[in-house]
Order: structure tokens, then C-alpha cells, then sequence
């Protein structure tokens, strides 16, 4: 493109669409709170890189548009810290920070209690940025604290850094330190289009984290979804800054930097102590991976006092969590069956203690995912567990396989039943053929059946259910209705009254709704709200028995693949069979008028609103809540923005009740969130 001429009103213009967009990334990054919608920010964002693409010679280092990546490095250049890059000392026990705490009173000569700041530890790279009049001119990596590399091109990508301070009072050389980390969300992705796409996957987040940051080629980079929060400063050439640690972070999120929304100040060692155990309690619901709370004394005159032994401050130590990955021995990998038929490998391990639990069994996924893991039976592999999430094989310790190891071999036939097992092409699931000919698929698809949110048929639980199978008691779904209280009091851990209540409760499960009656034959792919967009579509089964997958297609949200196993399942004489033998048994509904509820509780009055449930709530789970929200018609969603109607929010809720409250949202606690449930008319 020929460049144009340059106008005072271009300067004008591109001068106001910078400082507008710095503003939108302050207040996404820094306070949480954006408030306009994204299209509208991307607008800004093309309309000043068109106008800097006409005027290359406006370009400068710090506009927002220079975050895409430059031209590929050789290598990096070295960079010596001016004042070195420290380390901490680690805790793991009260005991150890109740020592902490002691020996600072020692060295203080003092009783007073001492004031500590707390935050969390975040688990990812250590680095350094550069200001110099406010001017971002280097970003750095911690090396070995002394030297580092020069990493600014990377670090200019990542869009919480900000590339010029806001505001002004801030020193001419000012250098923040802080952590660079990789949300577990962006992990999750990055991981799972590595593995749709043939390619390596990351450890954890840090190591995604710091191989993001390592790449020479800093358009990668751009590429990753990487965040920077501040935890203190180093060099400070010509300026001030406050007299306590909390104090110099809150001035740091004054000038645009972003620092923890879980900075605290507590008075003394107490204050800690309990600090470390709210964390704790939300550490899984973090969006991003912590190993442990970082303490420092909050007086600098203190902290210069105390000063620093080897490579670490005296002021400061990290409490650590409970590990969230060690090493095991895989001693077998066992093959499960689920309902759909998809075979699983199932690694089972030698215990080991790791993110606060006893883990003896991880997913290995699939066949994909043993291979690229190059994992043999016999290996010591890296487990990991991340808060609620299923433990996972990460890697194999190759230096310490045995001398011999097994090789996992995938079953071509079911282990349960032994139809064959096969792979659709493309993809990496395989399934066993056998339908409901396999006690597997059918101790899966009758559990289902009972299961709360489809029959709901109260005391029909696991166990139950798999002793009703392997005792041939029942083999299909109808043949629960068939069940009697004799024949139920038998059973291991029945007694004679959990016998007829659960007889009772077979009885009441009859009289349903078209939508739980559709969930509940588990159809591939057609959870609750696809089944209930079919009962709302065709009224009545008849019609929907019948439906092609032309027809079926035009059911709201429904594609090609839905369409297919829907017209499938019902094509199936195993199915209709099955229908029938549920209806000579009893099972009814009403045909079925839109609005009406899964559940049959009438209509839905809390249809059209979102809600947030963050912190930790004691009348029930979170899981709970949500379900609970979900049968009165709301829509329950991760993140709060302006379209949420109201947040619920327990004890240890953080970032999303901040932004609520920006927002101006309501904000329920656990009393008035189960006033809502009780008179739910009266949130509109
Ligand atoms: S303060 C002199 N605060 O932990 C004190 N470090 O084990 C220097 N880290 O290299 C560090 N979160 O990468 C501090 N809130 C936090 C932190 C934190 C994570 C990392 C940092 C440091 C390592 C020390």
C-alpha cells in the first residue's frame, strides 16, 4: 500500500484509537471489568491498524498493534540483571510458617504482630520488564537470576503487559517482575489441537507457558494465550515508591500493570494461616495453576532490615501446596465400556498421593493418546491432578524404565462381550459393536435411565444396577418395571423397606415427560436440551419415530450427526421393542407443549436469565446449585459479564464477584440464593 500524507487529524485519530484501546485492555486485563463487547473492540483495533497500514511512519513500538509477532530470532540475546532475581524459601506445614514468623520476631527484636503480604504463587515463568519513562523497552527472562535472555519481542505479545504505563508519578527506570502463565483453559486447548493434529502436547501449563515464551519466532507467541500478573519490583532509578509491598503493587495496578485480585494484607501469622486455607478451598476453581502463597513482610523499612540470606529474602517464603503431579508405577491398564460402547483404557497405578488426593487410577483416553505417550505397562510415569479434573498420565520417566515392560495392546473384541471392537474412521475412539447385547453398554444405558435428570427413579444406584445385571434380573430397561419388592430384598444391601421404596419409586418414575422420556434411551449425542428440542419439535414419539434425518435436521441445533444416530436409534427393532414393552408397562406422558420443563415441575420462570455460582456454597455443591438453576429455565455460565442477571456467591468467591460488583450486578449469598429456589417468580 502507497503511503497517504499525513494529516494533523490522522495523528489525531490514530492517537485516539490507541488510547481508547488501551483503555478497553486496562480495563479486561488489569480490572476485569470490560465494558464493551468484544466486536466492538476489534473494531477499534482493524480501524487503527487500516489507518497504520496507510501511515507506516505513525507506527510506533508501543502501539496496541504491535502485538502480533516480529521476524524469527537466531538466538536470544543475554541480559544481566541489575539487581539479581531471587528466589524464596519454601514451607510446607503451618508449623514451618509458624517458625517463619518466629524467627522475623527474633531478628526484629520485636513482639509486635508483624503484617505480611499474601498472594498467590503462580505457577509459571519468572520475568522482567523494563520501563523506561514509562516506555516498555524489555522483557527478560530470570536465567539463572543473574543472567537471563532478552525475551521482549515474546513479551510484547502477551496483551496484559502493558506496553506504556498509564497515568503518571511512576519512576524513569522502573523495572516489574512477575509471573508469566498459561490459563488452564488455554492449556486444555492447546493440548487437545496438538493431539487432533498430530503434535506434542505440554506437560502442564508452566512448561506450555515457558515453551511459549522460549520460541525464537515470536509470532508463535502471539499465538498462545499467555498472561503476565506482577508480584513486586526490582530495578527503580528516579521516583518513589510506597513504604509497603501491598501498597507499591496497588500503585503498580494504578499504572496499568496487572497484579493478583487475590492480594491480601494480614496482620500477623494467624492472618496467614488462615489465608492458606481459603485458598486452598478455591485453588480448583482458579483459572490458572498456583503451587502455593507467597508471604512477605509488607514493610519495606522491614524487609531492608532483614535482608537476604544466600539467594533468598528473610522477608518472604513460599508455603507450597500439595503437589499436583508425582511419580507412580503403571501396574495394568484395564479396559472399561461405556454407554455408548466406547472402550477406554483405564491406567491403573500404584496409590500416590498428589493434589490433595489418594489417585489409583488415570484415563489413558484412547489408543492415540497410549501411543503418544509411548507409555508401556511396568513404566514410572508423571500423574497429574489438577483440581476436580481426571487424573491424567502426562508423560513416561524413560530414564527409569525396567528392563521389561509390556506393551498395551487395544482389545479387538469387547472384553465385556466380546463383539468386536471398531474405530469410525477419524476417529479415535473405538466401540464395541454390541450394542445392548453387551452388559456393559446396558449396565451404563440402565443406570442412565434411572439416573435423576431421566426417570429419576430414587435408589436405583450403581451397585444396584450391577447386580440386577449380573444376576440376569433385569436385562433391559423395561424389565426394571417387571422388578418386584421380594425379588429386590434379596439383593446384597437391600433390606425389605429400601425394597418397597424402591418398588414405589419404579411406580411414581412411570408418569414422566416426553423430554426426560427421549434423554433417558440415551441416544447417542441427544443430551437434555436436544431432547428436549425434539419433544418441542414433534409433540408426540409417533412423529418423531418416523422422522428422516431430512426432517430431523430441522430441529433447532440439531446437524447432520445428531440427525443420523437419532433416525438410527429408532430405526432399530431392538428399540421399538423396547419403547413398546415401556408403555405395555405403563410409562406415560402427556404430549408434549413447548416451555414445559424437563423436569415436569411446571414452567420455567428463571428461562431467559444467566447466572454465576462462584465461591463455595454449604447447603449444597456447585454441581447442585447449577442443576438446580438449570430445572427452573437459567442459564448457568463460567464467566460474569453484562448479560448475567445475578451472581451467587459463597465464601472464597473472588474475580467473577469483583466484577460483578464493577458491573453493578446482583449479587445473592446462599440465603438469598435458596429464597430464590423457594419463590423463583420473583427474580424477573
Ligand atoms: S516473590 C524475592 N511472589 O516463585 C522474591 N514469587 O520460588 C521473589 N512466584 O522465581 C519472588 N508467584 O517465579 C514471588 N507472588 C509471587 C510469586 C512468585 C510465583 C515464583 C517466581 C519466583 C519463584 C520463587
Amino acid at each position: 500500500m502507497n503511503a497517504k500524507s499525513v494529516t494533523p487529524e490522522i495523528k489525531q485519530s490514530i492517537a485516539e484509537l490507541r488510547e481508547q484501546i488501551n483503555d478497553h485492555n486496562y480495563r479486561y486485563y488489569v480490572l476485569d471489568a470490560p465494558d464493551i463487547p468484544d466486536v466492538e473492540y476489534d473494531r477499534l483495533m482493524n480501524e487503527l491498524k487500516r489507518l497504520e497500514a496507510e501511515h507506516p511512519a505513525l507506527i510506533v513500538p508501543d502501539s496496541p498493534t504491535q502485538r502480533v509477532g516480529a521476524a524469527p530470532l537466531s538466538a536470544f540475546s543475554t541480559v544481566k540483571h541489575e539487581m539479581p532475581m531471587l528466589s524464596l524459601d519454601n514451607a510446607f506445614s503451618d508449623e514451618e510458617i509458624a517458625d517463619f514468623n518466629r524467627r522475623l520476631s527474633e531478628r526484629l527484636k520485636s513482639t509486635e504482630d508483624i503484617e505480611f503480604a499474601c498472594e498467590p504463587k503462580l505457577d509459571g515463568i519468572a520475568i522482567s520488564l523494563l520501563y523506561e519513562d514509562g516506555v516498555f523497552v524489555r522483557g527478560a527472562t530470570r536465567g539463572d537470576g543473574e543472567t537471563g535472555e532478552d525475551i521482549s519481542q515474546n513479551v510484547r505479545t502477551i496483551p496484559s503487559v502493558p506496553l506504556r504505563l498509564r497515568g503518571k508519578g511512576f519512576p524513569a527506570t522502573l523495572e516489574v517482575r512477575g509471573e508469566v502463565y498459561m490459563p488452564k483453559a488455554s492449556f486444555n486447548s492447546l493440548n487437545e489441537y496438538a493431539r487432533k493434529h498430530d503434535q506434542k502436547t505440554f506437560m502442564n501449563p508452566r512448561n506450555a507457558a515457558a515453551g511459549s515464551l522460549r520460541q525464537l519466532d515470536s509470532r508463535i507467541t502471539a499465538n498462545r494465550r499467555l498472561e503476565f500478573c506482577a508480584y513486586g519490583v526490582g530495578l527503580v532509578r528516579e521516583g518513589n515508591l510506597p513504604d509497603r509491598h501491598s501498597e507499591i503493587l496497588r500503585r503498580l495496578q494504578q499504572w496499568g500493570v496487572r497484579i493478583s485480585d487475590k492480594l491480601a494484607v494480614v496482620k500477623n501469622l494467624a492472618g496467614c494461616l488462615e489465608y492458606y486455607k481459603d485458598l486452598e478451598q478455591v485453588r480448583a476453581d482458579l483459572e490458572y495453576d498456583i503451587d502455593g502463597i507467597v508471604y512477605k513482610v509488607n514493610r519495606i523499612d522491614l524487609q531492608r532490615q532483614l535482608g537476604f540470606v544466600s539467594r533468598a529474602p528473610r522477608w518472604a517464603i513460599a508455603r507450597k501446596f500439595p503437589a499436583q503431579e508425582e511419580m507412580t508405577r503403571l501396574i495394568n491398564v484395564e479396559f472399561q465400556v461405556g454407554r455408548t460402547g466406547a472402550v477406554t483404557p483405564v491406567a491403573r497405578l500404584e496409590p500416590v498421593f498428589v493434589g490433595g488426593v489418594t489417585v489409583s487410577n488415570a484415563t489413558l483416553h484412547n489408543q492415540d493418546e497410549i501411543n503418544r505417550l509411548g507409555v508401556q505397562i511396568g513404566d514410572t510415569v508423571i500423574v497429574r491432578r489438577a483440581g476436580d479434573v481426571i487424573p491424567q498420565i502426562v508423560s513416561v520417566v524413560m530414564s527409569k524404565r525396567p528392563a521389561e515392560t509390556i506393551q498395551i495392546v487395544f482389545p479387538s473384541d469387547c472384553p465385556v462381550c466380546g463383539s468386536p471392537v471398531e474405530a469410525m474412521p477419524g476417529e479415535a475412539v473405538a466401540r464395541c459393536t454390541g450394542g445392548l447385547v453387551c452388559e456393559a453398554q446396558r449396565k451404563e444405558a440402565i443406570r442412565h435411565f434411572a439416573s435423576r435428570r431421566a426417570m429419576d427413579i430414587d435408589g436405583l444406584g450403581d451397585k444396584l444396577v450391577e447386580q440386577l445385571v449380573d444376576q440376569s434380573l433385569v436385562h433391559s430397561v423395561a424389565d426394571i418395571y417387571r422388578l418386584d419388592a421380594e425379588t429386590l430384598a434379596g439383593l446384597e444391601r437391600m433390606g425389605k423397606k429400601s425394597a418397597e421404596k424402591l418398588v414405589k419409586a419404579i411406580e411414581s418414575s412411570k408418569s414422566t415427560t416426553l423430554p426426560r422420556f427421549l434423554y433417558a434411551l440415551g441416544i447417542r449425542e441427544v443430551g437434555e436440551t436436544t431432547a428436549r428440542n425434539l419433544a418441542a419439535e414433534f409433540g408426540n414419539l409417533d412423529d418423531l419415530m418416523k422422522a428422516d434425518q431430512g426432517r430431523l435436521q430441522q430441529v433447532k441445533d440439531i446437524g447432520p450427526v445428531v440427525a443420523h444416530f437419532v433416525e438410527e436409534f429408532f430405526q432399530q427393532s431392538e428399540t421399538r421393542e423396547g419403547i413398546r414393552s415401556l408403555q405395555n408397562a405403563g410409562v406415560h406422558w402427556d404430549e408434549f407443549t413447548p416451555g414445559e420443563n424437563t423436569a415436569g415441575e411446571g414452567d420455567q420462570p428463571l428461562a431467559g436469565l444467566t447466572y454465576v455460582i462462584t465461591g463455595t456454597l454449604e447447603s449444597m455443591s456447585r454441581d447442585d446449585a447449577k442443576e438446580k438453576l438449570q430445572q427452573l429455565g437459567a442459564t448457568v455460565a463460567g464467566s460474569v459479564s453484562k448479560k448475567t442477571h445475578a451472581v451467587v456467591a459463597g465464601p472464597g468467591a473472588g474475580s467473577k464477584l469483583a466484577r460483578a460488583e464493577q458491573l453493578g450486578i446482583t449479587i445473592l449469598n446462599e440465603k438469598d440464593f435458596l429464597a430464590l429456589l423457594e419463590k423463583p417468580e420473583s427474580a424477573q
